[in-house]
């Protein structure tokens, strides 16, 4: 969900506002409810993701990684896992899923052991700029609404590539930022960055409706912020009601992106 719920001062070892969100967020049924007003059949409810992330977008990704039983993925600011299991679950894939939360990394090995999925799919507390993974034992990357909030993109970019096996994928999405805005990279074009760490860009799109349903989102926030408030508690509904209240004027400076891109032979 949260595109930018951590405020402008966040260091990237933590993520102490996603603590207080993954707290409160798993048992919310305010949120899913708002979630599914604005998304509709885009939804991916059975994913239950923590992003702007769509049901097209996650099709086209996974075309694109063309996922098999036999491939290890790793999902980079993973959440609270949902994604990661669910992709497991699709593809028959191994999957690593990585993040600064402390409190999503619990919930999601969580939901792994719960669906008796500890053998294929495992998570690590990591900071996806400097993770201690070994070097090539990848062959498909997931970024799913975290790069943005990650301050230093090209290192994160450089994290992958090293991660990756050569002609691994990586599949992204993210907002790019033609001026700055908390704290932000201002990072109009991906594509340059993509290529300077290794990677050949095979799709880059700006999926549709994206907008509208992300200020649809911010709308149907604003109106339920009472419910929200008792549904969440201060901290957390503060976070998002702030991110509802501010993040609106910023897209009109941003673009949503949805990136395939492959590590260079
Ligand atoms: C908007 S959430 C998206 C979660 C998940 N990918 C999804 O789509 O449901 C962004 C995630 O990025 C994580 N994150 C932020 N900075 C990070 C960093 N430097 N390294 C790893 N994870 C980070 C946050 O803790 C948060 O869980």
């Amino acid at each position: 969900m949260s595109a930018s719920a951590s405020g402008d001062s966040t260091p990237p070892q933590a993520s102490p506002g996603f603590d207080d969100l993954y707290a409160r967020i798993v048992a919310s049924a305010v949120l899913k409810d708002i979630w599914r007003a604005a998304f509709g059949s885009e939804y991916p409810d059975e994913a239950s993701p923590f992003s702007f992330v769509t049901r097209t977008d996650l099709t086209a990704l996974l075309h694109g990684l063309a996922l098999d039983p036999a491939h290890r993925l790793i999902d980079l600011g993973c959440g609270c896992g949902g994604l990661a299991v669910h992709i497991a679950r699709q593809t028959g894939a191994t999957v690593v899923g990585i993040d600064t939360s402390t409190v999503a990394i619990a919930q999601a090995r969580a939901l792994a052991k719960h669906l008796g999925l500890r053998s294929r799919v495992t998570f690590l507390e990591s900071d996806a700029s400097a993770t201690p993974l070994p070097s090539h034992a990848f062959d498909g990357a997931l970024c799913l609404d975290a790069l943005q909030m990650m301050p230093k993109p090209a290192a994160v970019l450089a994290e992958i590539a090293r991660l990756l096996r050569s002609g691994g994928k990586l599949g992204l999405t993210t907002w790019s930022f033609s001026e700055p805005w908390r704290g932000r990279a201002v990072v109009p074009d991906y594509r340059p960055l993509l290529e300077e760490s290794g990677f050949a860009v095979l799709a880059y799109d700006e999926p549709d409706g994206w907008k509208a349903r992300q200020l649809q989102v911010y709308d149907l926030m604003r109106k339920r912020r009472a419910e929200l408030e008792v549904d969440l508690g201060a901290t957390a509904s503060g976070l998002l009601l702030d991110e509802a209240e501010n993040a609106p004027a910023a897209l009109a400076k941003s673009r949503r992106v949805r990136i395939v891109a492959q590590l260079r032979e």
